[in-house]
């Protein structure tokens, strides 16, 4: 007998899968504009981020990426920050990972069964709950306290007596930028030793709240911080995120992450960018400079939005958001719309860059709504 074959569905994948959205990010056509819409830095990395990515050897391109030095590298740069480490650090306390996205995810993997809780706070960063959901895990996510998104500390407290396995504390929050002191958040994980603690510190940077500086991980077994060179140091595009944490902690999630998953152009970047940190808090203190300048037109123009921690702030235009966030496009500058989200309904979340891109922003912003 002659005929095709009947065609078949491919196969399903594990339950968790099937009942998953691909998370999906608007990420193009975004070359060229002002992009104020993911919170990255909007100048670039320093100079010499670029001559190491240039001169990068041909030869090492054939070649598996190499490591060596970048986890001290990474521990020299925390040693010469201002605040400096209370508790010396040793390289087996740093995970490296290809963005601290691939850290959430290996983090989550390694430490979340199915029907384990993942704990954070609403509104929040948007990949923890798929990769909570992905292992199967239930999220119990605490809103924000209004007016004001404050940190709800005390139902915070409330849930860490049920046990969850994880806690994930955005800190500053994206997309709030509400903010815990470090001993406040070394205070929750002291009363949670059967939680692990995540603080995704990818914006302490702009409000020094870092735990890093004072946490014992020896007494502090269940504490896990994450930093990235995406933002501040301008490295997004090629990926690079830390972990720091026990030793104990950072093996276990070293072993759901690939051998090579950071590649060599990255490691490369990153040792320019630890070594430039004069660069990357330049960039800092502009984005400050541009932060105030912009609470305070907003203030005088009696606009309603929310500016805290991080580099980014959250305005409520009184036409549709999705309307606004086209209106600004056409003008050549992207921002966030939080059209749908809880709490942040109506809501456009900017990105901070420097005063100059900031007044650019403004003029447009005012030309549209105010
Ligand atoms: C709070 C937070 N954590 C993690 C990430 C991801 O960082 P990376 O670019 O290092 O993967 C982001 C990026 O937007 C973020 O806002």
């Amino acid at each position: 007998m002659t005929g095709s074959t009947p065609p078949f569905p491919p196969p399903g994948s594990r339950p968790e899968v099937e009942r998953l959205k691909g998370y999906s990010a608007p990420l193009e056509g975004r070359r060229g504009l002002l992009r104020l819409d993911f919170n990255e830095n909007t100048l670039g990395p320093s100079p010499k981020v670029v001559a190491a990515i240039r001169t990068f050897p041909e030869e090492l391109i054939a070649v598996y990426p190499e490591y060596d030095g970048l986890r001290e590298a990474f521990i020299t740069n925390l040693e010469a920050s201002k605040e400096g480490l209370l508790h010396p650090l040793t390289s087996e306390q740093v995970g490296v990972f290809n963005g601290v996205d691939a850290a959430i995810h290996a983090v989550i993997h390694a430490y979340g069964a199915p029907g384990d809780t993942l704990l954070t706070t609403s509104p929040t960063f948007g990949y923890y709950a798929p990769c909570a959901a992905m292992q199967g895990m239930a999220l119990e996510a605490i809103p924000h306290g209004m007016p004001g998104f404050v940190v709800p500390l005390d139902a915070l407290r409330a849930a860490l007596e049920r046990k969850p396995r994880i806690l994930m504390l955005c800190n500053p929050n994206n997309p709030t930028g509400a903010r815990l002191a470090a001993d406040q958040v070394l205070a929750l994980a002291a009363s949670a030793p059967d939680t692990l603690v995540v603080v995704d510190e990818l914006y302490e940077a702009f409000t020094g709240d870092s735990v890093l500086p004072s946490v014992d991980f020896q007494t502090q077994a269940n504490v896990l911080v994450l930093r990235s060179l995406a933002k501040t140091a301008g490295l997004a595009g090629l990926r690079l995120g830390f972990s720091i944490g026990h030793p104990g902690v950072v093996d276990r999630v070293g072993r759901v992450t690939g051998p090579y998953d950071v590649n060599s152009l990255a490691v490369a970047a990153a040792f320019a960018a630890l070594e430039d940190q004069a660069y990357t808090n330049n960039y800092v203190s502009e984005v400050l400079r541009a932060r105030d300048w912009i609470v305070l037109e907003m203030t005088r123009s009696r606009v309603v939005f929310h500016c805290d921690g991080g580099n980014y702030l959250l305005v409520w235009p009184e036409r549709p958001a999705d309307e606004v966030e086209q209106a600004l496009r056409s003008r050549g500058i992207l921002v966030r719309s939080m059209t749908g989200k809880p709490q942040l309904h109506g809501s456009l979340r900017v990105s901070i860059g420097t005063p100059e891109q900031m007044q650019r922003f403004w003029r447009a912003y005012s030309s549209i709504c105010v």
